[in-house]
């Protein structure tokens, strides 16, 4: 399975922050935003991933995550030239997709809970065609919104609905076997002018392909679309990691549990970043696992 974030967009709603600065690239408390989906993909043991953003920002995400074979994995870098939806990553991609099937990750999702690991792990095996996520939020009003009937099967999804028939919100998670390129496709732009994920969401639906799990009480999703969402997911991976003393979403520490990297190679990440915490951190898992 191949990994695509999608990491571009104006970031308008975090203006000024974002006038000069990738959104996707301003730190959530340690780290940059970024580190947190990639995080998840690497917990999917996804190794080969595209990152898309604007032709003003790529170059400083190759800046900051390279090739990728520091980390044991293979990263390759695409331009969307407008931000005409999240279902032009499909299309984007689709010579990095070749045969293969994909999971597709917002750079802006921040995800935290315990068994994460087993439960993607879940979702791409079990998967038949689409699968995607619930999520409970309060206001449901600006996401793509799952509906549900009596027997809890899916009726629908709609996009941003005024009026949502439920208060299951679709994260910015999705699997997909390799049909998604040609659903992509013949998707039509919507009211708003984009491709719209949840047009994709709905073709799996109607073809009986689509599965929605749904991510239990206790798990985090975070909200990184406002300076207030942005403090809050801060406080959250301080809170966690404070306590804990167990980073969230630390990508090197991933990369050597998941075997993508060894001991040594771990230790050399964490000597290049020796005078910060992070890096100390990783100097000290190095210490454990020489034991
Ligand atoms: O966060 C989950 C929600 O993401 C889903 O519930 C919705 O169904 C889905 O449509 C999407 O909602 P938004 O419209 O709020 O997405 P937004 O425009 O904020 O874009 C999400 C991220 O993707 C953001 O980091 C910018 C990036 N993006 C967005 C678009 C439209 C791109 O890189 N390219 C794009 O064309």
């Amino acid at each position: 399975m191949k990994g695509i974030i999608l990491a571009g967009g104006k970031g308008t709603r975090l203006y000024p922050s974002t006038k000069a600065i990738s959104k996707q690239l301003l730190p959530i408390f340690d780290k940059p935003l970024v580190y947190y989906p990639l995080s998840i993909l690497m917990l999917a043991s996804i190794k080969e991933v595209l990152i898309i953003s604007t032709p003003y920002d790529i170059g400083d995400y190759e800046k900051l995550l390279g090739d990728g074979s520091e980390l044991g994995m293979h990263f390759e870098y695409a331009v969307q030239e407008q931000p005409k939806g999240l279902a032009e990553a499909f299309l984007i991609g689709e010579k990095f997709i070749g045969k293969d099937s994909v999971c597709l990750i917002l750079g802006d999702n921040v995800f935290y809970g315990p068994n994460m690991t087993r439960l993607l792990e879940k979702a791409i095996n079990e998967n038949e065609g689409a699968t995607i996520f619930g999520y409970p939020v309060k206001d449901p009003t600006s996401f793509g919104v799952v509906e549900f009937d009596k027997n809890h099967n899916v009726v629908s999804i709609e996009e941003k609905p005024k009026e949502p028939k439920s208060n299951y919100a679709v994260p910015g998670l999705y699997f997909y076997n390799n049909d998604v390129i040609e659903i992509a496709k013949h998707v039509k732009p919507s009211k708003r002018g984009e491709l719209e994920i949840t047009s994709v969401n709905n073709e799996y639906l109607n073809r009986g392909k689509l599965k929605v799990k749904i991510f239990e009480r206790g798990f985090a999703w975070l909200d990184t679309g406002t300076p207030d969402g942005m403090l809050k997911a801060s406080n959250f991976v301080s809170t966690i990691q404070d306590r804990q003393g167990f980073y969230v979403s630390c990508i090197e520490e991933i990369a050597y549990r998941r075997g993508f990297i060894d001991l040594k190679k771990l230790e050399k990440l964490g000597n290049d970043l020796a005078n910060t915490e992070y890096g100390q951190y990783i100097l000290d898992l190095v210490k454990i696992n020489k034991k």
